[in-house]
């Protein structure tokens, strides 16, 4: 007799499902959030998970359901390619995958697979991600989506990143992720670790750790199985004492106690007492009861993996179609397999699948490792994507080495081409750990040692890990150095350039002068080693690297030569996307010589040619180039048209955070902040990312700050909080980030922090012996700005010895504005409008802390600005209306005030307003905002308020006097007259009045 394990209720996880609930409704309020379902095996995860993905369907969810295998942890996104398949009968996953090549490879009708050459691999994870995201965001638009990704202790690498990717960059799309995983399974140093860590750090992520179930619940649900089973099948008596005994011997497992249940009812009633101790025995008890054919059939499909396909396991089973049948129904009767939705049966749990495993003797676990070696080598299975990474690991079990040599070349391959870089090193690595015990190595991989080196190295950098491939490509230099006076073949010489040249290039991004110094060496030697003739695409590929790594230099002589020499010799290759990326470093050149038409010209024909080689990588950086090049002259409209289009590229083909993906899209932020179109910046600055982990979208945030800042939007907060562990971190040097936080504390009045934050800014952009760089003088004529303020104040209390103090500081500031305009390092550079502009109101501030409040000076800085930049204009109106008011040229000052306050209302730029507005109270020009005031205060004049203001804040009659540009005698007379219409005896008590009536709740810029 057997027990029948239904699918009841499920029994104690109210809290649990309750919180995985409430992810749901996150989900659908467009919050888009995930958990981390973590506990033992047979703890009931699964089960918990599978009730939440019931209820999302009711909801009407569209789910995405994937697992991790045990022996797929070398298997490239096995578990995203599992979901996919799924839900591909959905018209809207398949609608959604058709349009992305990259991530219909993962299915068995498989997309395009062409293979990249290792020059133009690197952007292939980029496009996956990007997919992937690009994939759920569609999806969501239409439906809510649930994704779950189930036993996550044995994803490969890149599942491992993908999930830490889709975390962070989902925000607001109606997506909620649900991943599981063992904790008994996650010793110290497994992989998964970290990245839990880094997860839960996220607000958006939630632990749920599944507890051992309480004992009742356990109770509960061992009756519920046994009233269905009853009801379906003869009566089998069990006793409470019995029932009892399970749960306690179970301890909490669910799956532990319904194994223990069924070897109850189904066992022998004279031997229920000496039921063997622990799981794994309890199993392979309820095993040996089988039939032999069944037997094999388990163990068999043990081997083969847990979830296997039907006729690979039946082939390697060596059983005849019936007699197999026959045996399978008989594992599926006695609840040891079940029927899959997809392709066959599964094991019912993963734990008995490894007590079978772990119960086959030596010879046999090897010898049916080779029996799905070669059927699993058989060219129609080996088609099958992530067929080639299993192939190799049955083959290693098997000990046949030739064939896991040549399987893992093959799985090396497919993982490149998937945009699993992790993955590609692994198995390349693989291979070249074999090399040596294969008898014709160069043969069965259809690759020479050095070329599968190269290809190891150059994944492992595509997968992040620069630090091995420049470990791994010195090493082969090395080797290839002491071996060629054997004699070398052209092909060999091409290896060994292609070898030197992306050495060079991987030392470049390590952003360390001794690095860098080595990137420059190598690149000469490998140009020196190329045999010009005939004109190849390495050598234009190894002259093109050795110009850039000149562009680190002061002079661009060297840089320049190589480039045109690097472009001809491209040219005569006919390698055009190698062209169209020396031409981009010319145009580049002549831009940071200060001849921008040239400049534009040039890059202009790169981004061009790179787009009709194909060539994405190059393209991107043409068009970061060129949009840049147009924001500095001042553009705007066609800089946004260039770097629009760019980012539009990037999105689509799923390299929006790639390097120059990420650069457009801020440019085109750029270009909009600063013309004035901020309905539109803003939607772009809402779609970088805010829970940043690495530098460079802490970098991307930054860039969101110019608006969020300027409009002084809640994100602000959260934005800084999350950039300032990147302050001081490696690649991220917080300068935007401390410009624009100095502002922001500038428009609160904190002046000290402004100073703070400013001075920090301005020490990142100093480079000895040369000096000051230009960007240095946005940072410089905040911190200016602040200590004008300070100075005006000062001398408002007759303080003269701060404010003299304060000019001085002043004066120096000014001292580092001018030299950064100057750009010592780079005396052709010419400064655009924004620099300009920047530079006149620093200038103009000089002026202001000197106590001359030129309205001239602020006229400059309209001038250099231009009316384009359109939010600059209405702040420096601003100062110029307060300079005119101050020189009691009041008509002239209300119309600047006018159009400013206009401009300020169109942008929300909810700061300008309200300094605006204080200088309204303050000159009694254009009209402030009205506030309501309560009944007491009823009496008094508008001007007597703003005295009345002063006077909470603790101001002096002098410097009441002089914030409102009156006389000191004048100010006197009103605080006398507003004392007696408050009744009030002091200021103090005037003062208590106006906090109590709400006059000063009012945040004010001084
Ligand atoms: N809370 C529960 N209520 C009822 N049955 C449960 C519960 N938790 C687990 N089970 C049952 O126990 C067995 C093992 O659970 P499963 O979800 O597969 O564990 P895990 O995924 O944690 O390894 C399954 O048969 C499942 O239906
Ligand atoms: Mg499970």
């Amino acid at each position: 007799m057997v027990l029948r394990m239904p699918a009841g209720r499920m029994v104690g996880r109210d809290d649990e499902l309750g919180r995985l609930l409430t992810l749901l409704d996150d989900a659908e309020a467009g919050r888009s959030v995930a958990a981390l379902v973590s506990g033992d095996a047979g703890v009931g995860k699964t089960r918990l998970v599978s009730e939440v993905t019931r209820l999302a369907e009711g909801r009407g969810f569209t789910v995405l359901s994937g697992q991790c295998a045990e022996l797929g942890d070398s298997v490239p996104y096995l578990p995203l390619a599992d979901a996919l398949r799924g839900a591909a009968q959905s018209t809207g996953v398949r609608d959604a995958l058709s349009s992305r090549p990259a991530l219909s490879r993962l299915l068995p009708e498989g997309g395009d697979g062409q293979r990249a050459d290792e020059d133009r691999s690197g952007l292939a994870r980029q496009q996956m991600f990007g997919g992937v995201l690009g994939l759920l965001t569609e999806l969501a638009a239409a439906t809510p989506v649930l994704l779950v990704l189930e036993d996550l202790h044995w994803a490969d690498a890149s599942t491992r990143d993908l999930v830490t990717f889709l975390s962070r960059m989902l925000h607001r799309e109606r997506v909620a992720l649900i991943g599981t995983y063992r904790t008994d399974d996650l010793h110290r140093r497994h992989p998964l670790r970290p990245v839990v860590a880094e997860l839960l750090r996220l607000p958006s992520v939630t632990a749920v750790d599944l507890a051992p179930l309480i004992p009742s619940a356990l109770a509960e649900h061992l009756t519920a199985t046994l009233a269905e089973h009853l009801m379906a099948a003869a009566p089998g008596r069990i006793e409470a004492i019995e029932l009892n005994d399970i749960v306690a011997r179970a301890e909490g497992n669910a799956y532990y106690a319904e194994e223990l249940l069924a070897a109850f009812v189904g066992g022998d009633p004279a031997e229920r007492r000496a039921l063997p101790a622990g799981l794994a025995a309890l199993l392979l008890s309820r095993v040996e009861q089988l039939s032999d054919p069944a037997q094999r059939v388990l163990r068999t499909a043990a081997v083969a993996g847990r979830r296997a396909d039907d006729e690979l396991v039946r082939a390697a089973s060596g059983l005849a179609a019936d007699e197999y049948e026959a045996a399978v129904r008989e594992a599926v009767t006695h609840q040891l397999l079940v029927t899959d939705s997809m392709e066959g049966y599964v094991f019912r749990h993963a734990l008995l699948r490894e007590a079978v495993y772990a119960d086959l003797l030596p010879g046999e676990r090897t010898r049916l490792h080779g029996t799905m070696s070669t059927l699993l080598a058989e060219e129609q299975r080996l088609a099958m994507p992530g067929t080639a990474a299993e192939l190799a690991q049955h083959c290693l079990a098997s000990h046949d080495i030739p064939g896991a040599f040549a399987a893992s070349v093959r799985a090396g391959e497919e993982a490149g081409r998937l945009g699993a870089p992790a993955e590609a090193h692994r198995h390349y690595d693989q291979a070249l750990a074999l090399w040596e015990r294969v008898a014709e190595p160069e043969k069965t991989a259809g690759l020479a040692r050095a070329k599968l080196g190269l290809l190891s190295a150059t994944h492992a950098a595509d997968s992040g890990d620069y630090e091995r491939a420049i470990h791994l490509l010195r090493r082969l230099r090395q080797v290839l150095v002491a071996q060629a006076d054997e004699g070398t073949g052209p092909e060999d010489v091409k290896l060994t350039s292609r070898i030197g040249e992306r050495l060079a290039s991987y030392l470049m991004l390590m952003e360390d002068r001794k690095a860098a110094a080595e990137a420059v060496e190598v690149a000469r030697a490998t140009v020196d080693a190329t045999p010009a003739e005939p004109p190849t695409w390495q050598y234009a590929r190894a002259i093109s690297t050795y110009a850039n790594t000149q562009l680190a230099e002061d002079d661009y002589t060297i840089a320049r030569e190589q480039a045109e020499r690097g472009r001809a010799v491209a040219r005569a290759a006919g390698a055009p996307w190698v062209e169209a990326d020396a031409l981009v470093t010319l145009g580049f050149i002549s831009n940071r010589e200060g001849r921008n038409d040239e400049a534009i010209k040039l890059l202009t024909e790169a981004h061009k040619q790179a787009r009709e080689a194909k060539d994405l990588g190059v393209e991107l950086r043409a068009a970061n180039h060129l949009a840049q090049a147009h924001l500095e002259l001042g553009d705007l409209a066609i800089g946004a048209a260039v770097a629009h289009e760019g980012t539009k590229r990037a999105n689509q083909t799923g390299l929006g955070l790639a390097p120059f993906g990420l650069d457009v899209q801020h440019l085109h932020f750029q270009c909009h902040f600063a013309d004035g179109k901020w309905d539109h910046a803003q939607e772009i600055a809402d779609g970088f990312p805010v829970r940043v982990t690495s530098a460079p979208e802490a970098f991307l945030s930054s860039m969101a700050l110019f608006i969020d800042i300027a409009r002084d939007n809640p994100a602000v907060t959260e934005r800084l909080a999350w950039i300032e562990p990147f302050w001081s971190g490696h690649g991220f040097d917080g300068f935007i980030a401390r410009s624009l936080l100095a502002e922001h504390a500038l428009w609160r009045g904190d002046t000290e922090q402004a100073i703070s934050a400013a001075q920090l800014a301005i020490d990142l952009v100093n480079e000895p012996p040369w000096g000051y760089f230009p960007s240095v003088i946005r940072p410089a004529a905040i911190a200016l700005s602040a200590r004008a303020d300070r100075a005006v104040r000062a001398r408002a209390t007759g303080d003269e010895e701060t404010a003299a103090a304060e000019v001085a500081a002043a004066a120096e500031l000014r001292q580092i504005a001018r030299e950064g305009a100057a750009f010592r390092k780079r005396p052709k550079f010419v400064l655009g409008p924004e620099g300009r502009g920047w530079l006149a109101r620093a200038e103009a501030h000089y002026r202001r802390a000197s106590g001359d409040n030129d309205p001239q000076a602020w006229q400059a800085v309209l001038d250099a600005f231009g009316p384009m930049y359109v939010y600059e204009t209405a702040r420096t109106q601003w100062r110029l209306a307060e300079a005119l008011a101050e020189a009691g040229r009041r008509d002239e000052a209300a119309e600047q005030w006018h159009q400013a306050a206009q401009t300020a209302d169109k942008l929300h730029a909810r700061p300008l307003r309200r300094a605006l507005d204080d200088l309204a109270r303050r000159a009694r020009i254009g009209t402030a905002e009205q506030h309501g005031d309560g009944t007491v205060l009823a009496g008094l004049t508008s001007r007597e308020r703003e005295v009345l203001r002063l006077i909470a804040a603790g101001r002096s009659n002098r410097e009441i006097a002089s914030v409102l540009f009156i006389a000191p005698k004048t100010a006197s007379v009103h605080v006398s007259n507003i004392l007696g219409k408050l009744g009030a005896a002091s200021r103090t008590e005037a003062a208590a009045i106006a906090h109590r009536e709400g006059l000063v709740s009012q945040p004010s810029a001084r």
